[in-house]
């Protein structure tokens, strides 16, 4: 499993992007917002996440047309070569979409989450899908059920042949809320999981590593002064 930070804040990347682990980046509008981003600014904040980060960056359209979808997907892609462009499922997304990777154009097919709306996004050629797992919890349902009925079944069909240079079409587990729907989503062999960066946080930490390092230290201590 490969790591994206779900994240439009420079600082936490720059961290995140410093502990060695990180592949990839995916923001959207409202994490956009949080920081207080400005329109006249989002290009050149989507460029500076480019060059912290060697991986791709998921950029979204807010088009709610084909036309105006494609637009925008060549405009942010132009802003770098690891730009992706983050289109919503729905018939204007995938229509946009099909367009976007017959140009090359890689494409995060994102508000995924059900099997056919994911089929229907491979099928038009989307390099990556974005299953929400939190979303799910968050109106009683579980969201870890749904995201495991989406790998079955992408994994069933090959979707080589429809996706930018080739590469295989990658699941990403979104709207992540906690390092256990991480665990759950590598075990289910979801590719990618984008995670907040409190999540990234929790993930490397556990109460007996830090149990474990206190004694070490404590006993190096004895040590040093034996
Ligand atoms: C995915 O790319 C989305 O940006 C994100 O995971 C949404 O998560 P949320 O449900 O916590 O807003």
């Amino acid at each position: 499993m490969k790591f994206f930070l779900d994240t439009a804040d420079l600082a936490e990347i720059e961290e995140a992007a410093s502990w060695g682990a990180l592949a990839g980046v995916t923001t959207n509008p409202s994490l956009y917002a949080r920081i207080g981003g400005k329109l006249a600014d989002f290009e050149n904040h989507i460029a500076r996440i480019c060059e912290i980060v060697d991986g791709p960056v998921s950029a979204e359209s807010v088009a709610m047309t084909r036309d105006e979808i494609v637009e925008d997907g060549r405009r942010l892609a132009a802003i770098a070569p690891n730009v992706v462009v983050k289109v919503p499922t729905m018939v204007e997304g995938l229509a946009a979409t099909r367009t976007l990777a017959d140009e090359g154009i890689p494409v995060n097919m994102t508000l995924c989450f059900t099997v056919p709306q994911a089929l229907l996004a491979a099928r038009a050629g989307a390099r990556y899908i974005s299953p929400f797992i939190g979303r799910f919890d968050d109106i009683s349902e579980d969201g870890l059920d749904q995201l495991a009925n989406v790998v079955d079944a992408i994994n069933n069909y090959d979707f080589t042949d429809n996706t930018v240079n080739g590469e295989k079409i990658e699941i990403i587990a979104a709207s992540v809320r906690s390092a256990n729907h991480v665990t759950q989503a590598a075990l289910m062999g979801a590719d990618i999981a984008t995670v907040p960066f409190g999540v990234l946080k929790k993930m490397v930490s556990h109460p007996l590593t830090d149990r474990g390092l206190e004694s070490f230290m404590k006993d190096w201590e004895k040590v040093q002064n034996a």
